[in-house]
């Protein structure tokens, strides 16, 4: 069918945060940020241009409207302004992601659009302008265009903010401990942007973050998790300092969150390698690697019998094919 595409994406889960734009309307970010694409958590989205008399979007099923829907439309103004296609699309998009509880669904769908829309409308893009084009769904959409390991230099402008992928010596997993899958009170968007308008915290986060990412990705190029792990923890943690210090504070956690992080803390104990890391909600995701992975995610789903948890490994990046598949 002409004008139709499908792709499919990859959550990815933030080693080394993005936290705070430098330009709202383009989502360039304050500082650069470091993740790791995992394989079971992915969004398929296909693209029909000429589907619907107006930009319709059906999300798990269900049809959407108000601000989702505004959201995909005005990504999509975004392709058709550089198109030939000017008709509007029918979106539907499947998740095996739980959206908004903080498990990057917004990564997955974004990249997913981005790439069904640009193949839809008969854009030829390049990886790197791909993940340009993704950022401006969502900023970490940008990451989820490759696999393994991926830095999003935060760049200065459009052109210079983009993702790649860096080496990893080592095979990573990421549990996932899922506490609540409730959507968030307060979007990333609005959180991030009340943080660095207000926390006083902000600017010492972002400035210790480029020292973290740094050295998180030398000493995971070299396979020294050992090293990585104790950075990966501390870069979210403040994080979430930050948005404490904000007024009003935001504050996602529950309190069955620092019952995940204190059996992170015995896993180690137990001498597991296993570093936790919290996104925008109040799940923890553990980073571990591979040979560790099984036996790590036995004992915590032993350690917390009330939480669902899954181990992920390194995902690949998104894929792309002609045609109407949802
Ligand atoms: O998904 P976005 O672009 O709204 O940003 C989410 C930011 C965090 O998930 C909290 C951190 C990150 O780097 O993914």
């Amino acid at each position: 069918m002409k004008g139709a595409a499908t792709a499919t994406a990859h959550a990815n889960i933030a080693l080394i945060k993005y936290w705070g734009k430098a330009d709202d309307r383009l989502h360039l970010p304050r500082t650069s940020s470091l993740s790791v694409t995992l394989d079971g958590l992915e969004t398929t989205t296909t693209v029909v241009f000429g589907g619907a008399p107006q930009d319709e979007l059906v999300l798990d099923g269900v049809p959407r409207s108000g601000e989702q829907l505004r959201r995909v439309s005005v990504f999509l103004d975004l392709i058709r302004s550089r198109s030939v296609e000017s008709r509007p699309a029918r979106v539907v998009s499947q998740n095996r992601v739980s959206t908004a509880a903080g498990l990057a669904s917004s990564a997955s769908g974004f990249a997913a659009l981005a790439a069904a829309g640009a193949r839809a409308a008969g854009l030829d893009l390049d990886d790197r302008a791909l993940s340009r084009l993704a950022r401006r769904g969502s900023g970490s959409a940008s990451r989820s265009v490759f696999g393994g390991l991926v830095v999003w230099h935060a760049g200065s402008d459009d052109a210079t903010s983009f993702a790649e992928p860096v080496p990893c010596g080592t095979d990573l997993s990421v549990l996932v401990i899922t506490l609540s899958g409730a959507p968030k009170a307060i979007s990333s968007r609005e959180a991030m942007r009340r943080t660095v308008r207000t926390s006083p915290l902000y600017e010492a986060w972002a400035t210790r973050s480029t020292e973290d990412l740094r050295e998180v990705s030398a000493a995971l190029e070299r396979g020294d998790l050992e090293s990585a792990g104790p950075v990966i923890e501390a870069n979210a943690l403040g994080m979430h300092a930050t948005m404490l210090a904000a007024r009003p504070a935001i504050l996602y956690w529950m309190p069955e969150t620092l019952g995940a992080l204190a059996a992170v803390r015995e896993a180690r104990a137990a001498g597991f390698p296993a570093w936790a890391t919290i996104d925008a909600g109040p799940n923890v995701k553990v980073v571990t690697d591979a040979a560790h992975s099984a036996d790590l995610l036995g004992w915590m789903r032993r350690r917390l019998p009330e939480a669902t948890v899954t181990a992920n490994g390194m995902g690949h990046g998104v894929r792309v094919r002609e045609g109407a598949e949802l």
